[in-house]
């Protein structure tokens, strides 16, 4: 049957993929109510559209970082894409790379920055965790540089992993076929089984829990990268992280992965924003599946969004063509809400465009 939306390919990839890798992708920390409430938040904010206005042209184009894409749709990292699919990154690379986008490589993906760079062209950001040998940071932060990556996304939200329940169960590990490639040939390449989640063990034993703002300070000092530091969901956090010299922020709960009852990230936006007061642009990652929610994003003063299971479950099931195809009809969706609302350039919406549960009656 025909697919009309991104939603549709969750159930192809579970029927598809083995149970561990299904689990791996889906699943939320404990109680999943973090990764229940990233989707229902957006039912909680409606539009204001304005009518009878122009809309027979609709510019969907924006910058990042100084670089120009054709949507603010991006994608998020994603660890161990080629569980999903043989081609992995690699599809996942064209395919951004296709639609004009932007593709942000994760530190543990079954692809080197180098192969993904030999992929052909694009822009794409490289996703950093930081590990407790920091010769193995700085070296690989190198290799993103001439690789022609062009920007470090820090995740700041996993000095552990979070408990994802169903990992645990399953004796979670990466299948012994694959390496997480960036580390190949060494001994933090392969992952071993454990009586725990083999990611949780892995984290445990390599990622450098004692990470605070002075190492933000300290890769600033090993790379000219801009630094988008990923997992602010407070005031607090956006106003250091713009002290700490980020070139910008993404608002993101890693996909309710990490811990649970944090709220939606659809809901901590508006406070990161006003925190960030225009000094660095803010992104969103987190339950975005509608044209309608990247919309939200940005009338809530999001600059992007970035998208992550979408791209796992498409992979799984069509390969590149599959994450081709979210592009588009997440691309589609969105410029139809622009239309239907009565904007026609991203710089058009606003606060005024959509109403939230939270406002005020006006
Ligand atoms: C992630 N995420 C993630 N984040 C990160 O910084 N490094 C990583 O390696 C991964 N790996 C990863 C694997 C899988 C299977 C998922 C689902 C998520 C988090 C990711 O970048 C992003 O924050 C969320 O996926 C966004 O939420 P949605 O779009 O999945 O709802």
């Amino acid at each position: 049957m025909e697919i009309t939306n991104v939603s549709e390919y969750e159930a192809i990839a579970k029927a598809k993929l083995p149970k561990m890798v299904y689990d791996y992708y889906a699943s939320g920390a404990e109680d999943q109510w973090t990764l229940q409430e990233n989707r229902n938040a957006f039912s909680r904010i409606l539009f204001r559209p304005r009518i009878l206005i122009d809309v027979s042209k609709i510019d969907m184009a924006t910058t990042v970082l100084g670089f120009k894409i054709s949507m603010p749709i991006m994608i998020a990292p994603t660890a161990m894409q080629k569980m999903a699919h043989p081609e992995g990154e690699y599809a996942t690379a064209r395919a951004a790379s296709a639609a004009g986008t932007i593709m942000t490589l994760s530190s543990w993906a079954t692809s080197s920055v180098e192969e993904v760079a030999s992929t052909g062209p694009g822009i794409r950001f490289f996703q950093l965790y930081v590990y407790k040998d920091r010769n193995v940071v700085a070296q690989l932060v190198r290799r993103a540089e001439r690789a022609g990556f062009k920007a470090i996304a820090l995740t700041v939200d996993t000095p552990r992993l979070g408990r994802r329940e169903a990992d645990i169960k399953n004796r979670f590990v990466l299948p012994p076929f694959l390496t997480l490639k960036n580390f190949e040939g060494l001994d933090i390449g392969k992952m071993d089984k454990s009586d725990d989640s083999g990611l949780a063990s892995y984290v445990a034993g390599q990622i450098d829990r004692s990470l605070s703002w002075k190492d933000v300070k300290w890769l600033q000092t090993i790379t000219n990268l801009p630094i988008l530091v990923k997992g602010v969901i407070t005031a607090e956090d956006a106003r250091l992280a713009v002290q700490a010299g980020a070139a910008g922020i993404i608002v993101s709960n890693h996909g309710a992965r990490q811990l649970d009852y944090v709220p939606a990230t659809i809901m901590a936006l508006e406070e990161v924003v006003k925190a960030a007061q225009g000094r660095v642009p803010v992104f969103l990652d987190g339950g975005v599946r509608r044209g309608t929610d990247v919309f939200k994003a940005l009338a809530l003063g999001a600059s992007g969004i970035f998208i992550g299971r979408p791209v796992v479950f498409s992979l799984a099931a069509e390969g590149e063509a599959g994450v081709r195809k979210v592009l588009q009809m997440l691309r589609d969706e969105f410029e139809l809400t622009m239309a239907l609302s009565g904007c026609r350039s991203l710089k058009e919406i606003t606060r005024d465009h959509i109403v939230t549960e939270w406002d005020r009656p006006r």
